[in-house]
């Protein structure tokens, strides 16, 4: 008789039990995607996660791309956001510019399918929607990087091909170009072959109020480990052939 009771009394809180178990996970779910969302909103205000910036060059040393870099040499690419405005290089800043100072070598005037913009969008989808600037900010502050960066490299490269010759050599001693670059890691040479020329990176810190990058500094071993120019030869830098 006793455990009779027990036993209604039982059902009958469980009775209770059971709506009560259905709400609570109601509140803990509907909670759960409150919290989901409020973690998005802070991943979406937070500043951008990266160490610091290369700044990639062709062998002419116009612009390849602006790059945020992890000092590991890890880096986060294609972070969504903002779809590709071709009127911001076309319009905004203009083809003469963009042509000279981030001009696309892979296009190519007889095949219609390839766009010039090419070049920028892949750049912006793949490394400027990781810096958490606006794609405008993002292309000017890359050209900005370049006119800064390449009269120096430029400089550099021409002084010391000076003080290597007579006669005027369109190659040089790696380590000679290597110092003339501010010494080891300030930039990091790419060589097709392992002999031409085919690209410059230097490093840049990223400023934290703005993101932008701010000072040329010592790329980390990781990116200095990128370089594919052979370790003490010879150098052809095609810019020196005219
Ligand atoms: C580099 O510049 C020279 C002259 O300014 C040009 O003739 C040459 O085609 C350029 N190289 C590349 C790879 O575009
Ligand atoms: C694209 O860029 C142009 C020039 O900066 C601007 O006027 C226009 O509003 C932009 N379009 C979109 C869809 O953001």
């Amino acid at each position: 008789m006793f455990y009779k009771q027990a036993l209604a009394r039982i059902r009958r809180s469980s009775l209770l039990v059971l709506p009560l178990l259905f709400l609570t996970s109601l509140i803990s779910a509907d909670l759960d995607v409150q919290n989901t969302r409020r973690a998005l909103r802070r991943r979406s205000r937070q500043p951008p996660q990266f160490d610091f910036y290369i700044l990639a060059t062709f062998v002419n040393l116009t612009g390849h791309g602006l790059w945020p870099n992890n000092m590991d040499g890890s880096y986060p690419t294609n972070c969504g956001g903002a779809r590709f405005n071709d009127s911001i290089p076309e319009q905004a800043i203009g083809m003469p510019v963009m042509t000279t100072y981030w001009p696309n070598f892979q296009y190519d005037v007889e095949d219609g399918g390839e766009l010039y913009d090419n070049l920028w969008e892949h750049e912006w989808y793949k490394h400027g929607t990781c810096t958490g600037l606006d794609q405008y900010t993002y292309m000017t502050t890359t050209i900005a990087g370049i006119t800064t960066a390449t009269p120096t490299l430029l400089g550099e490269m021409a002084a010391t091909a000076a003080a290597v010759s007579p006669p005027h050599p369109p190659s040089l001693p790696l380590p000679d170009l290597e110092t003339a670059f501010g010494g080891p890691g300030m930039a990091v040479l790419l060589c097709n072959g392992k002999k031409y020329l085919t690209g410059v990176y230097t490093c840049w810190t990223k400023d934290s109020g703005t993101h932008k990058p701010y000072a040329r500094m010592q790329c980390p071993p990781a990116v200095v480990a990128e370089g594919t120019c052979p370790k003490g030869g010879e150098v052809v830098v095609p810019i020196f052939k005219a």
